[in-house]
């Protein structure tokens, strides 16, 4: 395949970033990035621009690939080819070169997330070797109401929940890549971060608004296994006091964590099913 291959660290972001809206023009889901939400998702989420790539026909760029590494375990954030290039091989060559690269390195597995009802994608993935492990889902509450609940808050900083999620996924927490606790310390600044107590338990909230006024739950955390659905009606009690928000919304959110049971059963409806795939490479 006559394809240039560029580092992203080799080629101008803001030319990167237009391309990626091109590609995703017309996707299931809007993705709209700019250069500031890209480089906040580069240090949340570490995303590495040198281990990313881009491909370019003579001067053109045609197709991209977007890695992300901890130690060694990669994830695809985010890959994809201009129209003209779909069901030509250029995307498999894409992720060869890619997967062939990161075995190199030395990484001994690859995760990323796919819409479940995006059947190119999925099919595309699994023909190269990635396997679904669970169902990541987008949460929403259309309809939040005021609560009299008592509780206190206290504004803390990202490295007091960074401690407690980490308590949490040494004691069996399994959360995706976006809400692992060093995502949370990495979010340094984007986020808003408090302590919620009741006089039954205590937990931990990481949140953030819109410019539309709608809230979204980054992550939601308390050490007693019972007292997930506590913390969540605490979590929408103090949202909608902090907010007045009428919509609450949490991305990503895992089937198997105690978070997507406590948000279900406070009022949240799933709006978009992801599956979290996995590839092996060692
Ligand atoms: C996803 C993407 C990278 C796949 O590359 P591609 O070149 O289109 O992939 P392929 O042509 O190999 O197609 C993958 C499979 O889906 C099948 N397929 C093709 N068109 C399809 C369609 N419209 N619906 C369902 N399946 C389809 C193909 O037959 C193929 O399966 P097969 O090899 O067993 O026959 C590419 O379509 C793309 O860039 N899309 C836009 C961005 C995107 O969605 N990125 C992924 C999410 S991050």
């Amino acid at each position: 395949m006559n394809l240039k291959i560029l580092t992203l660290n080799e080629y101008s972001l803001i030319d990167f970033v237009n391309f990626v809206n091109k590609v995703f023009q017309d996707y299931t889901v809007p993705v709209n990035w700019n250069v500031v939400n890209f480089e906040m998702d580069v240090r949340e989420n570490s995303i590495s621009l040198e281990d990313s790539f881009i491909f370019l026909r003579d001067t053109k760029p045609v197709g991209f690939i977007v890695n992300s590494i901890r130690h060694e375990r990669a994830r695809i954030d985010a890959m994809g080819v201009v129209k003209e290039e779909r069901g030509t091989g250029t995307a498999s060559f894409i992720l060869e070169h890619s997967t062939n690269y990161l075995k190199w390195k030395g990484i001994q597995t690859i995760s990323l997330e796919v819409i479940t009802k995006d059947s190119r994608a999925y099919r595309f993935y699994e023909k190269h070797g990635f396997r679904e492990r669970r169902k990541l889902h987008l949460l929403v509450n259309k309809n939040v109401k005021s609560k009299d609940i008592y509780f206190r808050s206290i504004k803390v900083e990202p490295r007091y929940i960074y401690t407690l999620s980490l308590n949490l996924q040494l004691s069996g927490r399994k959360p995706n890549w976006q809400r692992e606790p060093v995502t949370l310390l990495l979010a340094n600044g984007r986020y808003n971060h408090v302590r919620l107590i009741t006089d039954k338990t205590e937990g931990y909230l990481v949140w953030g608004k819109n410019e539309d006024n709608t809230t979204y739950i980054v992550d939601l955390g308390t050490k007693d296994k019972e007292k997930w659905d506590e913390i969540a009606k605490v979590a929408i009690a103090f949202l909608r006091n902090e907010t007045n928000c009428k919509i609450i919304s949490a991305t990503s959110v895992p089937e198997d964590d105690p978070m997507y049971t406590a948000l279900v059963e406070n009022g949240f409806e799933s709006l978009l099913i992801q599956s979290e795939m996995h590839k092996k490479l060692q």
